[in-house]
């Protein structure tokens, strides 16, 4: 596991805020099995993990996360379903899982922008599924990003937030490879989704909403972004500032496209 972006002490609130905000999205193009055992690599706190198997009852996740706090969490999260039989929970990192073919379906949610071998991650997956399993991954395309009218502070952070992403070993492009990595590791019947969000004066609401989301996600790496020396906290106020100014602006616009790309294992 390469060092994770989102390092600050808000990060267990964060990721049950976004999967409650984001499955609106992109929860229509997740493609998981009617009955059996679900793979999910890097559950994180276990919140959408959670929705997931209240929607699918005939479903059983087995749930993986390379981090030990995360995982604690998820144990929580997920207690009722671990009570029921549907849920085990194992703090792994996703190379070390055991290559015995015996989950019927494998689901990443934001995780391959985080790992250093993307590939790796994939395959090791690919031998942990039954043959003819399916996988589902959902990742960023972070150079998709546009907003206007420009704003320097924001542009300024986003350069930074993704150039460390880089450093720490990640890959804030990684959903554009999906295809590649997939038929790479073994997967065929390739099928994949851009899902393409765009704010403007249309909806000023859900345009307010969106900046406020992406001003909590930058800023969740804000502690990483200044161990490192990319930004000081004038940067991180600016970035806030901008985000605010931006999400109330008739006229402004955001737009953001992301991946999910589902296959099957031969
Ligand atoms: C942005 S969070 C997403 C969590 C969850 N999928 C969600 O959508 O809420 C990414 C998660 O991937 C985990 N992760 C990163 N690299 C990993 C690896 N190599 N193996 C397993 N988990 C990993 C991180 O610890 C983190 O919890």
């Amino acid at each position: 596991m390469s060092g994770y972006l989102h390092g600050s002490d808000r990060e267990t609130s964060r990721l049950f805020e976004q999967a409650a905000y984001l499955r609106q999205w992109f929860a229509p193009h997740w493609t998981l099995p009617d009955s059996g055992t679900v793979l999910e690599v890097g559950c994180g706190v276990g919140a959408q993990t959670a929705w997931l198997l209240e929607q699918h009852p005939a479903l059983q996740f087995h749930c993986i996360d390379a981090n030990p706090d995360q995982i604690e969490i998820a144990r929580t999260t997920l207690q009722p379903f671990v009570a029921q039989g549907r849920a085990t929970i194992d703090c792994l990192d996703v190379v070390d899982i055991a290559p015995n073919h015996q989950f019927d379906g494998a689901l990443f949610i934001w995780v391959l922008e985080h790992v250093p071998d993307a590939l790796e991650a994939l395959v090791a997956s690919g031998r942990a599924l039954k043959p003819g399993a399916g996988i589902c991954c959902t990742e960023v395309l972070n150079s998709s990003f546009h907003h206007c009218p420009a704003s320097q502070p924001l542009t300024h952070y986003w350069e930074q937030f993704n150039e460390l992403q880089r450093h720490l070993g990640g890959d804030p492009d990684v959903g554009s490879r999906l295809p590649a990595l997939l038929a790479e590791a073994g997967f065929r019947e390739i099928q994949v989704q851009p899902v393409s969000l765009f704010f403007s004066d249309h909806h000023p609401d859900a345009r307010r909403e969106f900046f406020s989301y992406w001003s909590t996600l930058l800023a969740s790496a804000a502690p990483g972004l200044q161990e490192a020396g990319k930004i000081g906290g004038a940067e991180l106020s600016e970035m806030v500032a901008a985000c605010a100014e931006l999400g109330s602006r008739a006229g402004s616009v955001l737009s953001y496209t992301a991946m999910v790309a589902s296959a099957r294992i031969q």
